[in-house]
């Protein structure tokens, strides 16, 4: 148990590192940006250093390149983002660099901060997590894993709070994503429970590196 326990909290450390959430860097003094642009929602934050060039574009899309930069996360998707059928596409190409490409949210009581990886770079976000089941959406595997934060700030403040990953087997950047699958699927496999429905969106994060992206969000009826 105790070595449960430790493993857990290096686990959790590590992801931790990775994939600061928005409002962890928000909490850092990074000054938000959050809003409405061609009729999706979308959010971007950066920490010090680097510089990041994040471009909404038309609907769903958005053009970014980051430099040297510590930690940046953004996309482009909707609030409040209940489940979807999604489509995305475009270019990201940072497979020798730290970066995620995700279909990315939160929700609320249950506080919950959740990650669908389409692709990553050099630091896989499932390292040293137990799987918890296995989800097949649009021809792939994803694992599923929970890794918990604790007193760590997010869209309510500072609080304890789970994660929950869907990590693709097959990295791709493109294809449909059934979110209210994952969601059921947590449910059902892993006891993992989720809220009420906050943003949703196609995020592009890079960590310590620098890379750029393209892509485009839409929803499947
Ligand atoms: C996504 O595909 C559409 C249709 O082929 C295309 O018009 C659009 O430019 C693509 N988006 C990106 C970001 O590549």
């Amino acid at each position: 148990m105790v070595s449960f326990t430790l493993l857990l909290t290096a686990l959790t450390a590590t992801v931790t590192q990775v994939a600061a959430s928005p409002l962890e860097l928000l909490k850092r003094g990074i000054q938000p940006g959050q809003g409405t642009h061609d009729g999706f929602f979308y959010s971007f934050w950066k920490d010090n250093p680097g510089t990041v060039d994040f471009n909404p574009g038309p609907r769903g899309s958005y053009r970014v390149s980051w430099y040297n930069v510590n930690n940046w996360v953004g996309g482009k998707g909707w609030n409040p983002g209940p489940p979807r059928k999604v489509a995305y596409n475009g270019t990201w190409n940072n497979y020798n660099v730290n970066s995620y490409l995700a279909l990315y949210g939160w929700t609320t009581n249950p506080l919950v901060e959740y990650y669908i990886v389409e692709a990553y770079g050099t630091y896989n976000p499932s390292t040293g997590a137990s799987r918890l089941g296995t989800i097949e959406d649009d021809g792939g595997v994803y694992d599923i894993y929970r890794t918990r934060r604790i007193n760590q700030p997010s869209i309510v403040g500072t609080a304890t709070f789970d994660q929950y990953w869907s990590v693709r087997r097959t990295k791709r950047v493109g294809g449909t994503i059934d979110t209210g699958k994952h969601f059921d699927e947590w449910r059902r496999q892993g006891n993992l429970q989720l809220g009420q429905w906050n943003y949703m969106i196609m995020a592009t994060e890079g960590y310590q590196s620098s890379g750029s992206a393209e892509i485009e969000v839409w929803e499947v009826r």
